[in-house]
């Protein structure tokens, strides 16, 4: 089994806020690991440093075993680190294809080259039809994004960001504002995902998480405190105390 990506003692201050404290979290190859947290625990931070977003105070992040720590974003994202953002970051006046065809193109090599050979065209626009089967954005693919409910609008950013064709994807609370419907529909697709790629998670539903997840990562204050398998941390007394047992779910 391998670890894709990793931290050593991962830690961002801002001022005096520790938001992230000597982190070390192991992701394993096409395994879906979530990280939970109540808020304000430094789940988000954590995103930001691990996908260069903002730099560490201290520590390394390692990608293959090649240590990223100071990489700019733009070679992060060449290297297959995509991830999605808390709050949306659509296009809302484009269509749901032009959104992720957009995504695809930048990956394949940017617009001029695609739009020099037909056939290329068409294997981003292929490419584009597939992506949005796999999120279910088929049948929308005309609508422009501002007139899609919030859960599809988060489907469609789980669809850009598989369209940059990522080797791990890090996804920040995709079924927030979703109803049970589609939350059970996301959950199936992230699931789905790590037949292919590594899927890292953060999201506050804890049965969900318990449900589909291979491994977890609790966060509390800026804290990696426990990391296992759901039925570990189901079990884990650290956690019940910080968190699991503050939650009525
Ligand atoms: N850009 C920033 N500048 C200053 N403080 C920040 C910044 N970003 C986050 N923080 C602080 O860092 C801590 C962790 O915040 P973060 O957003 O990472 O938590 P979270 O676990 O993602 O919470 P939530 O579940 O609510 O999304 C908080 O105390 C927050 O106020
Ligand atoms: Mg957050």
């Amino acid at each position: 089994m391998s670890i894709v990506l990793k931290t050593d003692n991962l830690s961002k201050s801002f001022g005096g806020v520790k938001a992230v404290h000597n982190a070390n979290i192991n992701v394993e190859e096409r395994k879906l690991k979530a990280v939970i947290g109540p808020n304000g625990a430094g789940k988000t931070t954590f995103y930001n440093v691990l996908t260069g977003y903002f730099s560490a105070t201290s520590g390394e992040v390692y990608f293959m075993d090649r240590n990223i720590t100071k990489m700019p974003i733009h070679e992060i994202v060449k290297l297959g680190i995509c991830r999605t953002f808390q709050i949306n970051t659509l296009f809302i006046g484009a269509t749901v294809f032009e959104n992720v065809r957009i995504a695809s193109q930048i990956k394949n090599g940017g617009s001029y080259k695609i739009l020099s050979s037909r056939r290329s065209l068409k294997n981003v626009n292929d490419k584009t039809w597939a992506t949005l089967d796999k999120v279910g954005l088929k049948d929308k693919a005309k609508s422009f994004a501002n007139e899609l409910s919030y859960g599809d609008q988060r489907s469609l950013e789980v669809g850009i960001a598989l369209a940059g064709e990522p080797k791990i994807l890090l996804l920040d609370e995709p079924t927030a504002g979703m109803s049970d419907g589609e939350t059970k529909r996301i959950a199936s697709l992230i699931r789905e995902l790590t037949n292919d790629i590594t899927v890292v998670l953060v999201e506050h539903d804890v049965e969900l998480v318990m449900s589909i997840s291979d491994s977890i990562s609790v966060m509390n204050q800026g804290e990696i405190i426990a990391e296992g398998t759901p039925e570990e941390i189901r079990k884990n007394e650290l956690v019940k105390k910080a968190y699991l047992g503050e939650r009525k779910n």
